[in-house]
C-alpha cells in the first residue's frame, strides 16, 4: 500500500489518492448539472469503500451544487461515526464576483455546511477573484491564524499567481500547501508550461483533477463508445469523447490495458498508479466516483507500485498522444 505522504509543507499527510467530491452536486446549480445526480445512500457508500480503501481525504467546494457537495460529505461521515480528523476534507471558496473580504465572510457558512467539521485544507477554487492574490492570501493567513483553517492552498492558479501566493503566505509563516489544477496522460499541459517544475522547486504540491480525464482513462468508453449518450453533462459533446478522438488516445489505452493485465488491476489503476508515482510523492489525485466500483477500483490505484522503467514507457506512450 502506498504511504500517506506530507501535502507540501502543511504537515498534512494524505493518502496520495483522496475522494473528489463534484459528483455529490445532487444536480444543484450550472456546476451540479454537470453529473448525474447521485442517490444519498450511494454516495454514503461511495464514501464509505474510499475509506475502507485506504484514502483519508476528501476534495468538495462550495460551489459544487452551492454546498450540497460538502453537506452530503460531512452527513455521511457523521452518519458512520468518523472521526474528525479520520477524515481529512479539503473545500474551496468560490470567487466569482466577490472580493477577498468574502473569504472571511462566507467561512461559517462553509462550516456549517460541514456540520462543523474542520476544514484541513482551504482553497481559493479559480484565479478571478475581484481582489488582488496578495488581499485573498491576507484572508486566508486570518482564518489559518484564527484557527478557522488548516492548510492554505489554490487551484488553476498560473505558475506567476501561484508562486505570488506562496511569497505573501511566507511573510504570514505560513506555506502554500498546494495548486490544484488539471493534470492526466492525456493532459500533461503542466509539465509544458513550467507549472509543475516551478510547484516542485517550492515545495508546493500538485493536486491533480480529473486524473482520469472525466472517464476516459479507465478505457470504458473506448470499449463502448455509446457509453457517452447515456451521461447526463456536456461530455457527450466534447470532441474527445467522440470517435475520432477515442481512435486518437486508443493506443495509450492499449497501454494501460497491457500493464492493467501483468498487474491483474485494470487500467483505471494503471493511470492512477502512474499519476502518484511518476513524480516521486509531489502529484496528489481526487478522482470523482458516481459508483461505489469506481471508489473501490480507485482505492486500489495505491495497492501496488509499476517500476521505474514501467512508468517511463508509459509516460513515453502518453506525450504520443498529447
Ligand atoms: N479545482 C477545479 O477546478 C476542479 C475541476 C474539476 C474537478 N475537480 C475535482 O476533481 C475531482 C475529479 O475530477 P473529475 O470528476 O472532473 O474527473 P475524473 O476523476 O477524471 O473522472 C470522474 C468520472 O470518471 C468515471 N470514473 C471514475 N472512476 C472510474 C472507474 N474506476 N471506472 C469507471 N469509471 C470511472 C466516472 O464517470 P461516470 O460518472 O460517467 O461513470 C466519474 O464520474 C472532482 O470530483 C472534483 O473534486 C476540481
Amino acid at each position: 500500500m502506498l504511504e500517506k505522504r506530507e501535502l507540501g509543507r502543511s504537515g498534512l499527510q494524505l493518502s496520495p489518492i483522496g475522494l473528489g467530491c463534484w459528483q455529490f452536486s445532487k444536480g444543484e446549480n450550472t456546476a451540479g448539472r454537470y453529473w448525474d445526480s447521485l442517490e444519498d445512500t450511494t454516495m454514503q457508500e461511495i464514501i464509505r469503500i474510499s475509506l475502507n480503501g485506504g484514502m483519508n481525504w476528501f476534495d468538495t467546494a462550495e460551489v459544487y451544487g452551492s454546498g450540497a457537495s460538502e453537506r452530503v460529505l460531512a452527513s455521511s461521515l457523521d452518519a458512520m461515526d468518523i472521526g474528525m480528523e479520520e477524515a481529512k476534507i479539503a473545500t474551496k471558496w468560490w470567487p466569482m464576483a466577490r472580493k477577498a473580504s468574502s473569504i472571511e465572510a462566507t467561512i461559517e457558512a462553509r462550516k456549517d455546511a460541514l456540520n462543523q467539521r474542520p476544514i484541513h485544507l482551504y482553497q481559493i477554487h479559480q484565479p478571478f477573484s475581484l481582489s488582488s492574490v496578495e488581499q485573498q492570501m491576507t484572508s486566508m493567513a486570518r482564518l489559518h491564524r484564527t484557527g478557522k483553517i488548516g492548510a492554505v492552498g489554490v487551484s488553476n492558479f498560473s505558475q506567476k499567481a501561484m508562486i505570488e501566493s506562496n511569497e505573501v503566505l511566507d511573510t504570514f509563516d505560513i506555506p502554500l500547501a498546494s495548486n490544484q489544477v488539471k493534470y492526466s496522460l492525456l493532459d500533461r499541459t503542466i509539465e509544458k508550461n513550467g507549472l509543475l517544475d516551478a510547484a516542485k522547486e517550492h515545495q508546493i504540491a500538485v493536486i491533480a483533477y480529473s486524473p482520469l480525464e472525466q472517464g476516459l482513462l479507465t478505457g470504458k468508453f473506448h470499449e463502448d463508445p455509446s457509453l457517452i449518450q447515456q451521461t447526463a453533462g456536456p461530455r457527450k459533446w466534447m470532441s474527445k469523447f467522440r470517435s475520432s478522438g477515442l481512435e486518437k488516445t486508443e493506443p495509450l489505452i492499449q497501454t494501460l490495458r497491457y500493464y492493467a493485465e501483468k498487474y491483474d488491476v485494470t487500467p483505471s489503476q494503471i493511470a492512477l498508479n502512474w499519476m502518484v508515482q511518476y513524480h516521486e510523492g509531489h502529484v496528489f489525485v481526487i478522482p470523482g466516483a458516481s459508483k461505489p466500483k469506481h471508489a473501490e477500483d480507485n482505492a486500489g490505484a495505491m495497492a501496488f507500485s509499476l517500476t521505474r522503467e514501467e512508468l517511463l514507457h508509459i509516460s513515453d506512450e502518453s506525450w504520443k498522444v498529447q
